[in-house]
């Protein structure tokens, strides 16, 4: 892992080295964290942040379902990011916010523990890497559900419930394929161990809905309407196993994976085993969008003013 200079932590810009933790860190043992993956891109108008404010908003509603108010606003960590970005000098990075219970309070009820946000950048390939965006990636259908509604908050994004997609991911690692597709708990298609997912057939995507426990990926969003305005039709629907293993095409999206053709299921080549049309102009319409060369969706680049000099004041808690 490659690593910037400056950490954000609790207002403060820190030294990477510095950013250090309690080993009774509330979080550390339950759990009990939030967090977001988003992108800066070295665009057309310069590093700007991929729907920022999307991410940021997703962030708080993830905190609010675990009862956690984060003690930044939205706007705060948007300034902060902007300024942690120009501060490493980055023009393009993946960058990490994070609330957790801090230290002070152990034990399960963490209504009293402290909530410390931090912020890390640092400079990070797509995911799956580049071969995979090109060829597509091999996919194994996990044994592990995705953590169901009942348990936990698939809407979330929250630390604990990643447990469920390292499993997965080591599953699949273990037996030689690049990604996992997990069901959800009625055996339904739902979502890559970090992206969500699309099947294309008969000229249709469809995409699993917001009741098939996804994460409400803003890639997927943003995916989905660039899909619309190319003029496809997009249905949210639930989506049967052997539907990806018939599929025409396959992708999934994600932040850190960008959009990735899917090109193996379970050993069933997805058609001729080659990322196919419609994949390949959904793909490059995003990866435009990503970079602002299309002006229709230059709105959702946020541009990273450039760096003030050192000593300007840190963000200041919400009271
Ligand atoms: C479990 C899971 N599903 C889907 C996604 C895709 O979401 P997004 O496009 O907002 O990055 C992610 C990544 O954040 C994820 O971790």
């Amino acid at each position: 892992m490659k690593q910037a200079d400056l950490i954000w932590m609790n207002g403060e810009f820190v030294a990477w080295e510095d950013a250090k933790v309690h080993v009774l860190t509330h979080g550390l043992h339950y759990g009990t964290g939030v967090f977001e993956g988003i992108r800066c891109y070295d665009t057309e108008v310069g590093p700007a942040v991929f729907r920022h404010r999307e991410h940021l908003e997703r962030l708080r509603k993830s905190g609010s379902l675990y009862y956690m108010d984060l003690p930044y606003d939205v706007e705060q960590l948007r300034a902060a990011t902007h300024e942690l970005i120009a501060r490493n000098g980055l023009r393009s990075c993946y960058i990490r916010p994070l609330a957790f219970r801090g230290y002070g309070q152990m034990g399960l009820f963490p209504l009293e523990a402290p909530v410390d946000v931090t912020i890390a950048v640092w400079e990070w390939g797509s995911y799956l890497g580049d071969e995979g965006k090109q060829a597509g990636v091999r996919a194994k259908v996990s044994s592990w559900r995705r953590i169901s509604p009942d348990s936990l908050i698939p809407h979330a994004k929250a630390s604990g419930q990643y447990l469920n997609s390292v499993l997965a991911k080591i599953e699949s690692h273990k037996a030689g394929y690049e990604e996992a597709i997990l069901l959800d708990d009625h055996g339904h298609v739902c979502e890559g161990s970090g992206e969500n997912i699309f099947v294309v057939q008969d000229g249709v995507i469809a995409t699993p809905p917001q009741t098939a426990s996804i994460l409400d990926g803003i890639s997927r969003k943003s995916a989905i309407q660039i899909a619309r305005d190319l003029g496809f039709e997009v249905q949210e629907r639930d989506i049967a196993r052997a539907e990806l293993y018939l599929a025409d095409e396959v992708y999934m999206t994600g932040t850190a994976a960008e959009l990735v053709p899917v090109r193996e299921v379970d050993d069933h080549a997805i058609a001729d085993g080659r990322p196919g049309e419609i994949t390949r102009a959904v793909q490059s319409a995003f990866e435009d969008a990503l970079h602002g060369r299309t002006e229709r969706y230059r709105e959702w680049l946020d541009p990273v003013p450039a760096a003030q000099p050192a000593g300007g004041a840190p963000a200041a808690k919400v009271a």
